[in-house]
């Protein structure tokens, strides 16, 4: 629904060059929410913006719902665009209307009919709850209230893409979940692709299909959430996930390794197996389970007795039951790199 190739986009003010968005290839599919996370400065919202040309990239190609933006002229480019909604973290309503007369004002700009406006907003209206509100002014609303006068507003023009820099950031974590579950639902009834911008676990957890993880101007991890999550070295495993980043490594007489699992292997219970299979003693350590997309996926760190290449056949036991496995290098070995897996390409992943 949304491809994103090559795109570049650079800033240049006083002399200098800021690189916001830095050779980005992305792909979001049909009728899929995908979250985009970073560090402040990272370049979210750059390429958001790109993605409805807000902002024009320097370079690259970007293509929604099959159509090269950057080949359209400035008629066809203004439809494609009604094809996109956009919500914001400080929602931009018109304090001066109604929160119908905020919903009527995209109308007012595509050219619909003033006789077909009035049932445009109340369906709008309807679709985020907002009814029985019509009449209100935007300082008489909740701050939730307002977030679904900006989603009424966004599909006006009835996009299939909607982008969302933030939406939530600024709500309480009760609020945050009512909005998410209103962009799921939109997102499942009327079939539309959601492109967000979050900092929060939470929004991730909760409604995301996949991931994209920015930093400096580049995308570092991208993928379905649950590939993203089982792969070795995964970032967002790290931070959906968590384990503590110090506590024990492997070395003097131990291997300590992290394992993660989903859905059924959860059900196996693999650590009681493993003790049993080699006849050691397994320590359990730390672990965190979410429940994401519907399925159960967990880390677990592990201690085993002796240093990990005694441990050789244990660990394959363990990749060979579909786990994924992370040995924590000896403390010497520096920064928290992890020690190379069973295969080569999973190494550069692990290593990155
Ligand atoms: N209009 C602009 N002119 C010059 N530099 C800009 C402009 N907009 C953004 N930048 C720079 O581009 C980089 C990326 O900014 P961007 O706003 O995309 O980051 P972000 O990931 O959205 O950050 P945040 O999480 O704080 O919103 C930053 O270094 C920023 O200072
Ligand atoms: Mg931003």
């Amino acid at each position: 629904m949304i491809q994103i190739e090559k795109v570049s986009k650079v800033y240049r003010s006083r002399g200098r060059e800021v690189t916001a968005v830095d050779g980005v290839d992305l792909t979001v599919r049909e009728g899929e929410v995908f979250g985009v996370l970073g560090r402040s400065g990272a370049g979210k919202s750059t390429l958001l913006r790109c993605v409805n040309l807000l902002e024009r990239p320097d370079s690259g190609r970007i293509a929604v719902d099959g159509r090269d933006l950057l080949s359209l002229d400035g008629r066809e480019l203004r439809r494609a665009r009604q094809g996109i909604g956009m919500i914001h973290q400080h929602f931009g309503l018109l304090s001066g209307r109604t929160v119908a007369g905020n919903v009527a004002f995209p109308l007012e700009v595509m050219g619909v009919p003033r006789s077909e406006r009035a049932a445009r907003v109340a369906e709008l209206l309807e679709l985020v709850g907002l009814d029985e509100h019509a009449a209100a002014y935007p300082a008489q609303l909740s701050g939730g209230q307002k977030q679904r006068v900006g989603i009424a507003r966004a599909l006006a023009g009835r996009p299939k893409v909607l982008l969302s820099d933030e939406a939530t950031s600024a709500l309480d974590p009760e609020t945050t979940a009512s909005i998410l579950e209103l962009l799921r639902d939109l997102n499942r009834r009327l079939g539309l692709t959601v492109l967000l911008i979050t900092h929060e676990m939470e929004v991730v957890k909760r409604i995301c299909d996949s991931a994209a993880i920015m930093r400096a101007g580049r995308v570092v991890e991208s993928g379905p959430l649950r590939e993203l999550l089982l792969r070795p070295g995964s970032e967002l495993a790290r931070d959906l996930l968590p384990l503590p980043a110090a506590g024990p490594r492997s070395g003097a007489g131990t291997t300590v390794a992290d394992v993660t699992f989903e859905g059924d292997s959860a059900d196996r219970p693999f650590v009681s197996s493993l003790a049993r299979t080699y006849s050691i003693d397994v320590n359990i350590l730390g672990g965190a389970v979410e429940r994401i997309g519907g399925t159960r996926i967990g880390r677990l760190r592990i201690e085993l007795p002796g240093d990990p290449d005694v441990n050789a056949a244990q660990l394959a036991y363990l990749r060979e039951a579909g786990l994924t496995v992370e040995v924590r290098a000896p403390a010497a070995a520096g920064p928290p790199a992890l020690v190379p897996a069973a295969e080569p390409d999973e190494q550069e992943a692990s290593l990155s």
